[in-house]
Order: C-alpha cells, then structure tokens, then sequence
C-alpha cells in the first residue's frame, strides 16, 4: 500500500473515493456543496450523523479529478487519536468491499483537537491495521483477492504537510510491526516449531538491519536454563533463543531497554494436558514473542535513539514419553529451584530464564516482558485488556499512558508480598503454580517478579487480547499484534528512568 500527502481537499486527486472523516453535527460546507441536499436527507434519516461507527457511501459528481464516490465515517462527539483510527479502518474496509482501489482521505477537519503529525499517524494506523488480513491460505481468486493500493491524506490548507508526512511515515512502521506480529501469531503451529520461527525472526532482522543471535538447545545448556529446557522437553523440535538488537549511532555505551516475550508455539498444557475444545487456539500462545519481534521491527524502522534488545524465548509444550512431569525439580539459570506441579503454567518457567538472561547479559535500564500468561487474567479484566505488573512506578505510568493513546488498552494489577508467598515450593526454592485457587494472574507475575529481580519491570499479561474471535474496526479476527505499538512507542519517547525509591506502590 502506498501512502503519500498533498495539500488541499482531495476532490481533484483521481482516486476512486473521497473519505471524510466527521464529527457529530460537523459542518462540512464544501462536502455540502458538492453533495447537494445528500447529506442533510442522510442526516435527517438517521443514516449519517457522525456517530461512531457510522459509514456511508455516496456517489460523488462527474468533474476533473473528481472521485467516483465519497465514503463518510463518523468520528463520534470528538476526534481523537482513538476515534480517527477506527473511522479511517472502517472507511478503508468499506471501499475495500466496495473493489476501490485508491482513496484520498480528508485530515483538514480532523484534528482541531490535535496536531497534524498525529492526525496523520492515527489516520495511516487504521488504514493500515484495519485492511489487515492473511490471505495466504486460501487458494484461488476470490473477493478477498481485492486491495486498496494507494491512500493520499490531503491536509487542507492549514496543515503542515511535512509533520504530516513524518506521521505516515512512523504509522507505516507502527503497522509494518503489528502486522507482521499478526502474520506470525495467525501462522499455524506446524509451520512455526521453534527453529522455524526463529528462522523467520533471523530473516527479519537481517532485512531490517538489526543484529541477532539464536541461541540452540546445546548453548542454552551450557547457560544452564533448566526452567525453559523443561518445557520443551516432550517436543520433538528443538527449542531456541532469539535476541534481537537495534543499536542506532552514537549511542553504543548507552545501556539498552530490554523488550521480553514469551514464545511457546504450541501449548496442549504438557502431561497436565488441557481440555481439546478450543485447543486450536493455543497456537497463538507465542503472541508475546511475536509483539517483541513485530515491535523490533517496527523501532529498526522508525530508528528511536535508544538501543533496543528484544528476546525470546520458543519452545514448544507437548505431551511425550520424555517430557517434564508434575513433581519434577527443575533448576533455572538464577540457580533458584523450582518444583513443577502443573505443566501448563510453562510460560512462566520460560520467562524465567529468559528474564535472568536478558538482565545479566546486557544490564538493561528496564524490562518489559510480553506473555498469553494466565487465563485467570481474561477471567478478571476480560478479553480485551492486558493485565499490567511491575516494580517501578514511572515505568508503569509510561505504559498505562501508552495503553490509552495506542487504544491497546492496559489495566495496573497488584503485586502485594502475599502473592510472591504464595510461590514457594515444599522442596524446592519455589513451585510453579500457587496452592491457592484465586489470584492466579497476580501470582504468576510474582514468580517472574523474582527474576527480574532489581530491574526497573513491567510485566503484560495479555491473554485475553493476544487474538480476537469478532473483529474490531482495526483489529480483525485472529491475531492483533496486541503491544506492539505500545513497545515501539516507548522507545520512541524513551527518556532515562528516575530511580526508584522505595518500593513500587503494591509491590
Ligand atoms: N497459555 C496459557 C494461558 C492462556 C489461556 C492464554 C487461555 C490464552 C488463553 C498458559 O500457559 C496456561 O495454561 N496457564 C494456566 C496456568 C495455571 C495452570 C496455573 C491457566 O491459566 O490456566
Ligand atoms: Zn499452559
Ligand atoms: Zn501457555
């Protein structure tokens, strides 16, 4: 898809339709103009008010440049960064269904209440998320076949179109990173075991000019991480490590942020196997994974200037003559032991080693890790909010702030000492589940809490919102990229943590 931007209204552009993106009760004289009474009757009718969510299709009057139809979206009471994104996603889709090819969109109005740059940005997000969607498995030619290829964002005559282009230009990367995190996440598992998976990662990065290493069974070994090996005991594949590395000029001795994610490839929960409906959806359980390699990709694109590491851990949770039983003691990279008591809570075990790694290799200013962790987590916030942890409150500020403006909602969860009680093991250091029934999003990020140990972290437990059954306006079913644009984001505004003193509220 091709982006660009002009001046102007965008009647005179060529392209096949016009999107105007207006508020309730917006009065648009030049749209009213060139419709006629078509506007008002819609109005009148109920049909088009500027409601959210409201789309309509008009034909649009012969003349030089003219498009052949104006699409209306509705922004609601007021534009926002939120409100353009959805608007713009479901005008897109609608010309989409429509087989046009090129839209001009209309940013003049949008953004009396913010600027152009991040008109633009917000516009080229839902464009560019919502047209999502992974064709490659059906064969022949069919409607889903159609594409929008070219959108021209018109700035009116007030905007400044070079802060708009820089806002297209950091939208692209924002949906180059979550799509592509899609695109893995609605991979399915049997072409995504852990060597394959790291495979595309190492091809990726080599296209975007970012450093990585993988990590095999034997040099994970060697580091001794005993909790991550555990899990992937009863897969056929090996497992691997990715580390990615994004280090932009003159900032080399800068210490990196460090972005972690948990990638199990498959999850059927291991000898305390889970029930088979629904199993099909624990291919999506590396959507921690893919949000660090789909947020790598999109900082080698938008190149912030602090040094960014991404890891991953990939593994694969299988049942097998060989694989790890309840009972069994397993010794992670920090030398704490940890008793295993239910094979499916793997992906803490995995986090673990992959936390301790990440904190004693690069001595990272902060950590945040990504994980389909607990499904007690979607029973208490639902499943379209990521569950947020973490030990340093500037640092949970900054992601809450990011939760709301990327629309990749976040809610603050506690880690009160209890929790982390609760994870100590009869024989060994810790167990890793808790004896306790309730809480169990909680107390599994205090067993990571332990390996992140004194690093200023966040954790995002985002089981419910890794994948979505009914789409959004620019989420459509299947994988969202949950995270991806708030990592990149961060990065992006990075700006040295203040110490913290004394402990972070609840901890
Ligand atoms: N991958 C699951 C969590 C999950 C559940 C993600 C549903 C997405 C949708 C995780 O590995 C798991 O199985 N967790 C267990 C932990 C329990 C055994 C303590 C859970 O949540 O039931
Ligand atoms: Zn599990
Ligand atoms: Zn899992």
């Amino acid at each position: 898809m091709r982006f660009s931007v002009v001046g102007g209204e965008g009647f005179d552009q060529g392209t096949d339709a016009l999107v105007c993106l207006m508020a309730k009760d917006e009065k648009n004289e030049q749209l009213e103009n060139i419709l006629g009474d078509a506007l008002a009757s819609l109005r009148e009718r109920k049909v088009f008010e500027g409601k959210e969510g409201q789309v309509s299709v008009l034909p649009a009057p012969d003349g030089g440049g003219a498009p052949k139809f104006v699409i209306l979206a509705g922004l609601g009471d007021e534009a926002s960064p939120e409100s353009v994104r959805c608007a713009s996603a479901l005008a897109a889709r609608r010309a989409r269904a429509e087989s046009l090819k090129s839209v001009a969109v209309s940013a003049s109005t949008t953004g009396n209440g913010f600027e152009a740059r991040e008109a633009a940005q917000a516009i080229v997000e839902g464009v560019g998320l919502g047209l999502y969607r992974m064709g490659k498995y059906k064969s022949g030619d069919n409607d889903e076949k159609n594409e929008v290829s070219r959108v021209v964002l018109c700035g009116g005559r007030g905007r400044n179109l070079s802060a708009m282009r820089r806002g297209v230009r950091y939208g692209r990367a924002l949906c180059e990173g979550t799509n592509y995190a899609r695109d893995l996440i609605n991979t399915p598992s049997n072409e995504k075991r852990p060597p394959a998976l790291a495979d595309m990662a190492r091809a990726m990065a080599r296209r975007e000019g970012l450093k990585c290493r993988v990590l095999d069974e034997k040099q994970m070994a060697r580091m001794k991480m005993g909790a991550l090996l555990s899990v992937n005991r009863g897969s056929s594949e090996p497992p691997r490590m990715v580390v990615l590395e994004y280090r932009p000029e003159g900032a080399r001795s800068q210490k990196p942020i460090a972005f972690v994610g948990k990638g199990v490839t498959f999850d059927t929960g291991g000898i305390s196997i889970k029930p088979s409906g629904g199993l099909e959806l624990m291919t999506t359980d590396m959507s921690g994974a893919a949000a660090v390699l789909g947020a790598m990709l999109a900082v080698a694109r938008s190149k912030p200037r602090v040094p960014v590491i991404g890891v991953t851990g990939l593994v694969e949770n299988m049942v097998d003559g060989d694989a790890t039983r309840p009972g069994d003691i397993v010794r992670s990279m920090k030398g704490t032991t940890i008793e295993i008591h239910n094979t499916d809570a793997e992906g803490r075990l995995v986090l673990a080693d992959a936390l301790h790694y990440t904190r004693e290799k690069y001595k990272p200013q902060c950590m945040i890790d990504l994980a389909t962790l607990t499904g007690a987590c979607m029973v208490a916030l639902g499943q379209k909010v990521t569950g947020m942890y973490g030990t340093h409150d500037e640092l949970l500020g900054r992601v809450r702030d990011l939760g709301e403006r990327t629309g990749d909602r976040v809610w603050h969860m506690p880690l009160f000492p209890e929790y982390g009680e609760a994870m100590k093991g009869k024989l060994a250091d810790m167990c890793n589940i808790s004896g306790a029934r309730w809480g169990g999003a909680n107390t599994a990020a205090a067993f990571l809490q332990h390996f992140a140990d004194e690093t200023p972290w966040v954790h995002l437990d985002i089981a419910g919102p890794s994948h979505t059954g009914k789409a959004d306006p620019y989420r459509p079913e299947g994988g969202t990229g949950v995270g991806v644009r708030i990592l990149a984001e961060l990065a992006m505004g990075w700006k040295r943590l203040t110490p913290q003193e004394g402990k972070a509220y609840g901890c």
